[in-house]
């Protein structure tokens, strides 16, 4: 029998379509053991600024609102690259700000970078805590899925099907800037499924006139217009990265590379136009999928039952088609999960026909 009579839940990192869902997953099913849920505001923020900014939540919250089904973080989140004070001063006040709310354990909503960062304050403030992964980059180790990932794969593909239409129209070769940080996997899976003719990911590399070459058979077969995929942390040919742009703690803010594949492909080949969309942040938004929503669900009822069960600092995750959960810091040390380039999606990419990178 668990001695928990109160919780608290945040969401960490930047913001994804299904965190609402898992709130209202622990929401419900924490109410239904009788515990109290304390909603933590704009992430560790909460906790550590004072005043404390925290909602008692209940499934009011959520039941009879449009909440659980559209994206955003109800609680608000923290990308906590952003923080400059020392981890030391930061833990102190987050393991008081706990107790002082009184909290027993703490649901994180968050990347590998917030399990690591939460994990270290809960360890220092002794709250036991369970992780809960969502991000629309797909690389927080271990899990299959991540929620949020489905939707912007969603957005990304419903973004390339408006392009084909007009790429048709004007003779063009349209290229798609998605995000996904260091890994490819929003930018591999968008461009599988809205059907691209090349896609470029930061784990292989790739050659200017190898994708020429692509647009010119395509032409040479009697089609005028093509899709190009690129995820922002693809870097230019020679290697260097695109934008010299950092965040306040010296992080690189990637985005631009499509600007320089438009300008390169150009310079070689006319016959198709080139023209750049960046989705930017439309891609942490969207309408929570059907999947994002189930597996939001199952997280959430999943932390429950391990807080109930007594088990703690775990990362709940999907894997292989089942639920399971794993020690936080065998998640922690295993780093971000990048796309493999001998995966089965880049080897169907290739089998049929979308040039991915050289081999
Ligand atoms: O990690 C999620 C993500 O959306 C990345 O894909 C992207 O590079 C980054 O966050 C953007 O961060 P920000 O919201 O700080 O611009």
């Amino acid at each position: 029998m668990s001695d928990i009579k109160r919780i608290g839940i945040l969401t960490s990192g930047g913001d994804c379509a299904g965190l609402n869902a898992v709130i209202r997953a622990v929401v419900n099913a924490a109410s239904l053991k009788g515990w109290e849920i304390y909603g933590i505001k704009f992430g560790t923020d909460g906790l550590t600024n004072r005043p404390l900014q925290y909602e008692v939540l209940t499934p009011d919250n959520f039941s009879n609102t449009p909440w659980p089904r559209l994206s955003g973080s109800y609680l608000g989140s923290l990308n906590s690259g952003v923080k400059l004070e020392s981890m030391e001063t930061l833990s102190k006040r987050f393991g008081e700000g706990a107790r002082e709310l009184g909290l027993d354990a703490l649901v994180v909503i968050g990347g590998d970078g917030s399990m690591n960062i939460v994990s270290n304050y809960c360890h220092k403030a002794g709250i036991r805590m369970v992780g809960i992964p969502k991000t629309i980059d797909n690389d927080t180790p271990i899990t299959d899925s991540s929620v949020g990932f489905a939707t912007a794969c969603q957005v990304c593909s419903d973004a390339l099907d408006s392009l084909t239409l007009t790429a048709r129209s004007h003779n063009r070769a349209l290229i798609l800037e998605v995000m996904g940080r260091d890994a490819g996997h929003l930018a591999m899976h968008s461009a599988i499924a809205g059907m691209a003719d090349v896609c470029l990911v930061p784990e292989i590399p790739y050659k200017i006139d190898a994708i020429v070459d692509r647009l010119k058979s395509i032409k040479a077969s009697g089609r005028n217009h093509a899709l190009i995929v690129v995820s922002e942390g693809v870097k230019r040919e020679d290697g260097q990265h695109v934008s010299a742009a950092t965040n306040k703690i010296g992080e690189t803010v990637y985005g631009g590379i499509g600007q320089y594949l438009s300008a390169e492909i150009n310079k070689r080949y006319k016959e198709f136009q080139t023209r750049v969309t960046t989705l930017g942040h439309t891609q942490r938004s969207g309408n929570p999928s059907a999947f994002d929503r189930v597996l939001a669900t199952m997280f959430g009822a999943r932390a429950v039952e391990l807080l109930q069960a007594g088990k703690t600092n775990r990362m709940v995750v999907w894997k292989n088609s089942s639920l399971s959960d794993y020690d936080i810091d065998q998640v922690v040390k295993e780093g971000t999960t990048l796309l493999d380039p001998k995966s089965d999606y880049v080897k169907a990419a290739r089998l049929t026909g979308m040039y991915v990178g050289e081999e």
